[in-house]
């Protein structure tokens, strides 16, 4: 099936009208500017990723499985062997741009097992293979959000405070997003919601992304600093906590943006649900727990100096910059896939969902 135009546009990444490079929304300059970056070849790509132009786990999965394709356009050569070394190279150096996030060396997998089982095809069949491959990933991300986006709404009431974490919207993934898809889902069939938005420290991506999108889509958004969050619940004005994920492994733990245990750890605390909302793409079942996830470091000039007029701190000033953290699986009520609410314990139903 095509990408239509709207799909294309509820979505931060999409291929180009000729087909043959990558658009993307470059998410480091908004809120202030909409502009987008086009991507042909792998060191773009790459940058693009590392920088956070294109990130969201679902957004990168579904840059990788086209990058992967406008790579593969870019193989002049008609010998198969040939073709399927250059990918496999091409493929190692494009998974490992940022480790935390399984969906990109999913989907780098994915097309790169198109190539494997493509023996006896010519170069421009294997390609045209992979055009409809990396259509398929952004498609199924399509429906796994709406699905998704379904099965949250049911866990909430009309009128609910909810709290979210970094930025897990349609920029971050496509149509509704994962943790934002049932406030969106819900705003469409005329239920609201109120959202408090953690600004998530150090790139706001809940100030910047977050509550941009909400505010754009009507939503009743309340952007908050993420040492708020805690007011914010001993007030009682919130029901319910959706956050994304990067990695959710074997055991039900999960890697998100830096800050998301914290919140896990006040929800516990105060007696409030606590759900990680992604699509099956983004459960890792050879990762037997949170420990065996890879946590990506950053640059300390992210703290810094990053969104600063002047440097926030002595340029020597020692930091400790993970992008992400593990949330143990004990403190999470659920995780809700596109293929359904999963509860404790998570060892033995994560099993079920892929059985
Ligand atoms: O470093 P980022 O901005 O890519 O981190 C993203 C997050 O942690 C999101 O919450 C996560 O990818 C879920 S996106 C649906």
């Amino acid at each position: 099936m095509a990408i239509t135009k709207e799909d294309r546009f509820s979505c931060s990444v999409h291929l180009s009208d000729d087909g043959r490079s990558v658009v993307i929304l470059d998410q480091t300059q908004l809120p202030n500017r909409q502009e987008y970056l086009t991507l042909d070849t792998l060191e773009a790509l790459c940058e693009a990723i590392r920088r956070l132009a294109v990130r969201g786990a679902p957004a990168i999965g579904i840059c990788a499985g086209y990058g992967m394709y406008v790579l593969a356009l870019r193989e002049e050569t008609e010998d198969p062997a040939v073709f399927t070394a250059a990918m496999e190279q091409k493929g190692a150096v494009l998974a490992a741009a940022r480790p935390t996030a399984v969906n990109l060396k999913w989907a780098v997998e994915r097309m790169l097992g198109i190539v494997r089982g493509s023996a006896g095809c010519s170069a421009a069949e294997i390609k045209e293979k992979l055009y409809r491959e990396c259509i398929a990933i952004h498609n199924e991300d399509i429906e796994m959000c709406t699905r998704i986006s379904e099965y949250g709404l049911s866990l909430v009431k009309p009128g609910d405070g909810i709290l979210t974490h970094c930025n897990a919207g349609p920029l971050a993934t496509s149509k509704y997003g994962t943790a934002i898809g049932p406030v969106l889902l819900g705003k469409e069939r005329g239920i609201d919601f109120h959202v408090f938005s953690d600004e998530t420290r150090p790139l706001l991506q809940g100030a910047r992304l977050t509550s941009y999108e909400l505010q754009r889509a009507g939503v009743d958004v309340t952007l908050i600093c993420d040492n708020m969050a805690s007011i914010v619940m001993k007030n009682g004005w919130v029901q319910a906590c959706f956050v994304g994920c990067d990695r959710i492994a074997a055991n039900g733990d999960f890697a998100n943006k830096i800050g998301t245990s914290g919140v896990a750890i006040l929800a516990k605390y105060y007696g409030i649900p606590f759900y990680t909302l992604g699509p099956t793409s983004t459960i890792d079942m050879d990762c037997p727990t949170g420990a065996d996830i890879k946590i990506e470091q950053r640059d300390p000039d992210e703290i810094r100096t990053m969104w600063y007029r002047e440097p926030m701190a002595l340029p020597e000033v020692k930091c400790y910059n993970p992008a992400f953290d593990v949330t143990d699986h004990t403190l999470l009520t659920a995780i809700v896939t596109d293929r359904g609410i999963v509860y404790p314990p998570f060892d033995v139903n994560l099993k079920k969902l892929f059985a």
